[in-house]
């Protein structure tokens, strides 16, 4: 199919705003001019578009006009790179790298998961790619460079559909584009031009893909140390995390959906749960539902641990029998967009809880309840704030349950933090400090938990007993909002499931 451009340039070669003169982040997006970079000429075979990811002309269905990614627009993208920039000091770059593709064993892939601020400035979700953001001496101004895998028609049959440089700049709106094969010749150039080098290259596996093409291109350098050696380097997490730790509305929403497909299919894992007599089941019954009711992919390898199995928090395995009169403790979410949620609910098997179950419930749930009602920026909150009420609490109220609590009792039995941010990452903003005030529109989780080894130090009823309850959670200013509030709560809740 011929269609002809400008009519089918929103369509068929996403209109890229063309910020040449910077200051469009000031502007409105109605103001923008829009335009492509290699003009508007040409007719464009829909047939042939084929890029490495879906984009809205291939997969209307999945991403809207004007969005880069599933509920992220290219504006989005380029005023995160914009709100970096601003950042970083006059002639400094900052230099990321895609993740890598993983191997199993042999040629066996893992699913792609590109590297979350490498997605978070780029939208592009390809390995093999390298960016930098330059600036140089305006304030507002900088240089989006992206180097990636060049279109290659063998290698596409085999790998399936990559992007290729021309929609690097076209769709990606990079002011230069390149091969990511001859970044040798070019990198060195900006590396040296610049006085402060950003990068999280050389911090834990970034350092093997960009050696890689660093050692592999021509003219030949000796690799990232020798390139860096003049060059005053600096991590540039620090910088993503500002960005990242606050969610702009369309990241909230994005949050919103996971949030609220996710609890529903744990709901609905709940209600099915005596009809099923095996942890993988009820993984199996829930990544399923996350993916076949809208969301990507599920956020992270869950927790689905009966019995026993969940007094150790990193319970994966999910290959047990679920056996009448136990609970389950269930740690999975679904991912959208890249945007995760995390959720854990403890119910029990047969749908009805015992009294010491119910007890220890109630117990949690008021003070897991107590928690998300702080998470409102009027509260002042910071996340360590919250783990000392969490502790506070659940030292009365174990204590009313029976439970002698002298010689770090509670640490043997809430021995992980209350809460963590949330986003792009399970555990997002990794290394942002847990002592900073909660602003709004910050998304963290609220999870208390009580594990109970079966050890006679502890009460009889509640040997063997392990439950958390998570909520991923939005700060308001002045109201919480629960992102995952589709997914029952009390034991009340729970039971009424039974046999619907
Ligand atoms: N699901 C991982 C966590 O709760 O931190
Ligand atoms: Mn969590
Ligand atoms: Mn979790």
């Amino acid at each position: 199919m011929k269609r002809n451009i400008p009519s089918a340039l929103r369509a068929a070669l996403r209109p890229v705003p063309r910020f040449r003169s910077r200051p469009a982040f000031a502007q409105e997006p109605w103001q923008i001019q829009w335009q492509t970079r290699r003009g508007m000429a040409e007719l464009v075979s829909a047939a042939d578009m084929q890029f490495g990811q879906p984009l809205h002309e291939t997969h209307p269905h999945i991403i809207k006009p004007g969005d880069l990614t599933p509920g992220i627009s290219a504006l989005e993208y380029h005023h995160r790179r914009a709100n970096l920039a601003r950042k970083l000091p006059k002639n400094s770059i900052a230099l990321l790298v895609a993740a890598d593709t993983k191997y199993r064993s042999g040629a066996v892939f893992y699913e792609y998961h590109q590297d979350p601020n490498f997605f978070y400035l780029t939208g592009f979700n390809e390995p093999d790619a390298v960016a930098v953001i330059e600036k140089g001496t305006s304030e507002v101004e900088y240089t989006f460079h992206l180097f990636v895998r060049p279109k290659d028609q063998k290698a596409e049959l085999w790998d399936g559909a990559r992007s290729g440089v021309q929609a690097a700049q076209d769709v990606f709106n990079a002011d230069e584009a390149g091969d990511i094969n001859n970044i040798a010749s070019v990198l060195p150039d900006i590396i040296q031009g610049a006085k402060q080098v950003y990068t999280d290259i050389g911090y834990g596996p970034r350092k093997n893909a960009f050696q890689r093409f660093m050692e592999g291109g021509e003219p030949k350098v000796d690799g990232l140390a020798k390139l860096l050696q003049n060059a005053s380097v600096k991590q540039l997490r620090p910088l993503m995390n500002e960005l990242r730790v606050n969610k702009s509305e369309a990241e909230l929403d994005c949050m919103r959906f996971a949030g609220a497909i996710s609890g529903a299919v744990f709901t609905e894992a709940m209600r099915r749960t005596p009809s099923y007599t095996t942890e993988k089941q009820l993984w199996a019954d829930l990544a399923y539902g996350f993916k076949s009711q809208g969301l990507d992919t599920e956020a992270y390898v869950p927790v689905i641990a009966g019995g026993q199995n969940a007094l150790s928090i990193h319970y994966v395995r999910n290959d047990d029998r679920l056996h009448e009169g136990d609970m389950v403790l269930v740690d999975a979410g679904g991912e959208y967009g890249g945007y995760i949620t995390d959720i854990t609910r403890t119910w029990p098997i047969n749908g009805r809880f015992s009294k010491p179950q119910r007890d220890m419930y109630g117990m949690l749930l008021k003070v897991q309840q107590s928690c998300v009602s702080l998470c409102r920026e009027d509260a002042d909150m910071t996340l360590d704030s919250l783990h000392r009420i969490a502790e506070q609490n659940l030292r009365s109220g174990l204590q009313d349950l029976g439970f002698d609590l002298r010689n770090n009792g509670l640490d043997v039995l809430f021995p992980h933090h209350v809460g963590h941010y949330i986003g792009l990452d399970v555990h997002d903003a990794p290394g942002y400090p847990r002592t900073d005030k909660l602003k709004e529109n910050q998304c963290i989780t609220i999870e208390p938990g009580v594990y109970v080894p079966d050890d006679e130090r502890w009460p009889k009823h509640f040997r063997g007993m392990g439950m958390r309850t998570e909520d991923s959670v939005r700060i308001g200013k002045e109201k919480v909002e629960v992102l995952t509030d589709t997914a029952a709560k009390t034991a009340d809740e729970i039971e009424e499931l039974k046999g619907k």
